[in-house]
C-alpha cells in the first residue's frame, strides 16, 4: 500500500477518535449533564490547527495530481476541496463559540450542540468519501513525479498528538485518548 494514502488513512482514524470524544461530550447536553468544556475546545483546537494546515492541504494535492490523471474525479475532487473549506470555516466558529464559553460569555447551547454535531456528521461522510472515492485510485494512478509534486507543494509537520511527541497543551485531551479503546497508536 502506499505510504502516503496509509499515512492519510491511519490521520482519519486518529481523527474518529477525536471525533467520537466529541460526540460523547455532545451527548452530555442531551442528558442534562455538563459536558467538558476544556476537552471540546482541545478537540477543536487540534482539528484546526493541524488537520484543517496540514491533512486537507495535503490531500488537495493529491487530488489534483490525481484530476489529470483521471478526469473523471473531477466533481468529486472539486466537492472535497469544498468540504475542506466548510470543515475549517465551521471548527474555527465551533472553537471560538467554545473558548467564549469557558471565559464566562453566556453561549446558548444550540450555540454548540447542534454545530458540533453537524460538525461530527459532517467530518465522518467526509473522510468515507474520501477513503470510498479518491484514495484507492490515487494509489493506483499517482505517478513517481505526482508523489514529488506532492511532497514540494504540501508541507508535513509532526502531529502533535499521534506523532512521535505530545505537545504540552494537549495533554489532557491525550489522556482521554489513551483511555479509549485503541488509545494513541
Ligand atoms: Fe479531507
Ligand atoms: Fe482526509
Amino acid at each position: 500500500m502506499n505510504t502516503e494514502i496509509s499515512r492519510l488513512r491511519q490521520e482519519h482514524v486518529n481523527f474518529r477518535k477525536l471525533l467520537d470524544l466529541l460526540e460523547e461530550q455532545l451527548d452530555l447536553f442531551h442528558r442534562g449533564e455538563s459536558p467538558n468544556y476544556q476537552l471540546m475546545t482541545d478537540i477543536l483546537h487540534y482539528m484546526i490547527n493541524y488537520p484543517d494546515r496540514f491533512h486537507h492541504p495535503r490531500e488537495d494535492a493529491i487530488f489534483a495530481c490525481l484530476v489529470k490523471r483521471n478526469s473523471g474525479t473531477a466533481q468529486s475532487v472539486e466537492e472535497l476541496a469544498r468540504q475542506h473549506h466548510v470543515i475549517a470555516e465551521s471548527g474555527a466558529r465551533l472553537h471560538e463559540n467554545l473558548e467564549n464559553t469557558i471565559n464566562g460569555a453566556l453561549m446558548p447551547r444550540q450555540m454548540i450542540e447542534a454545530p458540533g454535531l453537524l460538525y461530527v456528521t459532517y467530518y465522518r461522510r467526509h473522510m468515507e468519501k474520501e477513503e470510498n472515492d479518491l484514495f484507492g485510485l490515487a494509489e493506483q494512478l499517482l505517478r513517481d513525479d505526482d508523489w514529488e509534486q506532492v511532497n514540494t507543494g504540501a508541507r508535513l509537520e509532526p502531529d502533535p498528538i499521534f506523532g512521535a511527541g505530545v505537545e504540552d497543551r494537549y495533554c489532557a485531551l491525550c489522556g482521554h485518548v489513551s483511555k479509549m479503546n485503541g488509545g494513541v497508536s
